[in-house]
């Protein structure tokens, strides 16, 4: 079996000014190889970016580590359409990174029962948005974020004591959300399902004075072993997606005012699955692309 392991140009092994987050790549990536080494299979990392003849001989094309494709949304998902439409198994499927490029399936979620972070919407939020956002939420600080957006690029928090200037704008589509405090205290959960199944689940604790947990930032993550009723609330998440082919789905939470966790994002895209903290997510992933090929 032929799998093509969609990547960007600046993870690539080898390319001379790789991202600081390529070691999670090259973990992610070998991982797959040895899980996958003695199947007579190859895991070969592509640049999503390449001809499309690159494809032709695989079987599976895996949304590996694709982390530039927030900016180029439109020409991602075409991508991912024509990789499919030469025969090969896109996983996820494309339909699924196309419901899940834009955050607005959070609101979809909502509507289903998910326990989601209070949220407004706007095509361009600004200052008198956030403002409102202050009183609305009755919080002193919000994060602002872009609808279609990954590694917490473009984003923003700001308190009511030290808000953006007036004419200030996000100039995209965005949600504004309550700051939740937990993210620095106790810190936001990934809990990784593989093919359905539960594989692991690890905390991102930002580094001091920070808030965003990824490494970028200097996030650090540690395994954990969640509480049941941790467990059942991101497995209720899991069952809320209006899909049931997931090859993976890596569920982001964090905990709310009420003590419970609630949905920070279902990564279905491109998520890292921390092979650090779960040692057997190459074997997991490996045996869920060799069933689906079967
Ligand atoms: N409402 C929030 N309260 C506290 N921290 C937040 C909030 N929203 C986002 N963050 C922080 O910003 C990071 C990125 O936000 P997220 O919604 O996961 O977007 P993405 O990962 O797609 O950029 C989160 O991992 C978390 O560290
Ligand atoms: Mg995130």
């Amino acid at each position: 079996m032929k799998i093509a392991f969609l990547t960007c140009h600046d993870l690539l092994e080898g390319a001379p000014e790789r991202r600081a987050d390529a070691f999670e790549h090259d973990l992610q990536i070998g991982a797959l190889r040895s899980a996958m080494a003695g199947a007579q299979s190859t895991v070969i990392e592509i640049d999503w970016r390449s001809p499309l003849e690159t494809f032709d001989d695989f079987d599976v094309a895996l949304l590996g580590t694709a982390w530039d494709y927030q900016d180029h949304a439109l020409a991602f998902l075409a991508r991912l359409d024509e990789i499919s439409s030469r025969g090969v198994d896109v996983c996820n499927r494309p339909q699924v990174a196309r419901w899940n490029i834009d955050k607005s399936y959070l609101r979809a979620l909502e509507l289903t029962g998910v326990a989601t972070i209070p949220t407004l919407w706007h095509d361009d939020p600004g200052a008198a948005d956030l403002n409102a956002a202050f009183d609305l939420f009755a919080c002193e600080r919000v994060v602002v974020k872009r609808r279609v957006g990954a590694g917490a690029v473009g984003q923003f928090d700001f308190t009511r004591n030290a808000p953006p200037q007036a004419a200030w704008r996000l100039g995209c589509a965005g949600l504004i959300q309550p700051f939740l405090p937990s993210i620095a205290t106790e810190g936001e959960y990934s809990l990784i399902f593989i093919d359905g199944e539960f594989s692991h689940a690890l905390v991102k604790r930002p580094a001091d004075g920070d808030y965003r947990i990824q490494s970028l930032y200097g996030g650090v993550e540690t395994a954990v072993t969640p509480s049941a009723i941790d467990l059942r609330s991101a497995r209720s998440v899991l069952d809320a997606l209006p899909f049931t082919d997931l090859l993976y789905a890596r569920i982001d939470m964090v905990r709310g005012f009420d003590g419970k966790l609630c949905l920070m994002e279902a990564e279905l895209i491109e998520p890292y699955l921390y092979p650090l903290q779960g040692r057997d997510v190459g074997v997991r992933l490996a045996k869920a692309i060799q069933k689906r090929c079967r």
